[in-house]
């Protein structure tokens, strides 16, 4: 409770630091065209409950009938509780920070961890740095499957009505790695 409260906080005070002129980014001129990565997102093989693409990286999983990966779903809400406040509900983006669905579709997965890992400023645009929060870098596989379907398309906006079970695997690695 404390320490969500106080990166809220956190959070707060460095978005009040950001003058009303930075806005003015082109946070807009990355549009996606699905079409064009649908290589990366093809799932090639599902290993205890992840899906990954033919160079062995992550993607989501979207059943015909809607059911999503537990990774999207998880992403979902990790995604809710660490990120929107600055990126806007649903990866759409904000006034001051970039809309990153579409991001996780163009940046790929290292360079997303990158960022998110290590931060990044651009004047007085910072993202902050995660890379000693639990509660982000033990999701972030999940919250970049999540973006990566937002950007694509692939799954609506809001949370996912119909979610895979957690598997056996992912709850291990989960406890192991929050400890
Ligand atoms: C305090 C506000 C804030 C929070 C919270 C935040 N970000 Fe950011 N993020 C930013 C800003 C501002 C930028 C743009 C930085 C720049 O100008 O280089 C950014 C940039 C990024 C980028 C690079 C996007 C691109 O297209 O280059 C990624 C990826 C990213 N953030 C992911 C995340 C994730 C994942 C989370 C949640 C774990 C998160 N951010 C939480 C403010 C925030």
């Amino acid at each position: 409770m404390m320490r969500t409260a106080s990166r809220l906080l956190a959070a707060a005070a460095a978005t009040a630091l950001l003058p009303a002129a930075v806005t003015a980014s082109n946070w807009d001129d990355q549009p996606v065209n699905p079409a064009e990565h649908a290589d990366d997102v093809t799932v090639a093989y599902e290993d205890g409950g992840r899906y990954y693409n033919e160079e062995d990286l992550l993607t989501y999983n979207v059943a015909e009938d809607g059911t999503v990966d537990w990774l999207t779903f998880s992403g979902f809400r990790r995604y809710h509780s660490e990120c929107h406040v600055c990126h806007g509900p649903d990866g759409e983006g904000s006034s001051y920070a970039p809309k990153i669905k579409n991001s996780a579709v163009h940046m790929g997965y290292y360079d997303f961890y990158d960022v998110v890992v290590n931060g990044r400023q651009n004047g007085n645009s910072v993202m902050p740095h995660f890379g000693d929060n639990p509660n982000v870098m033990c999701y972030l596989d999940d919250i970049y499957v999540y973006l990566k379907a937002r950007g694509m398309d692939a799954v609506p906006r809001g949370r996912p009505a119909k979610k895979e079970a957690k598997s056996d695997v992912i709850r291990e690695d989960e406890d192991a790695c929050m400890g």
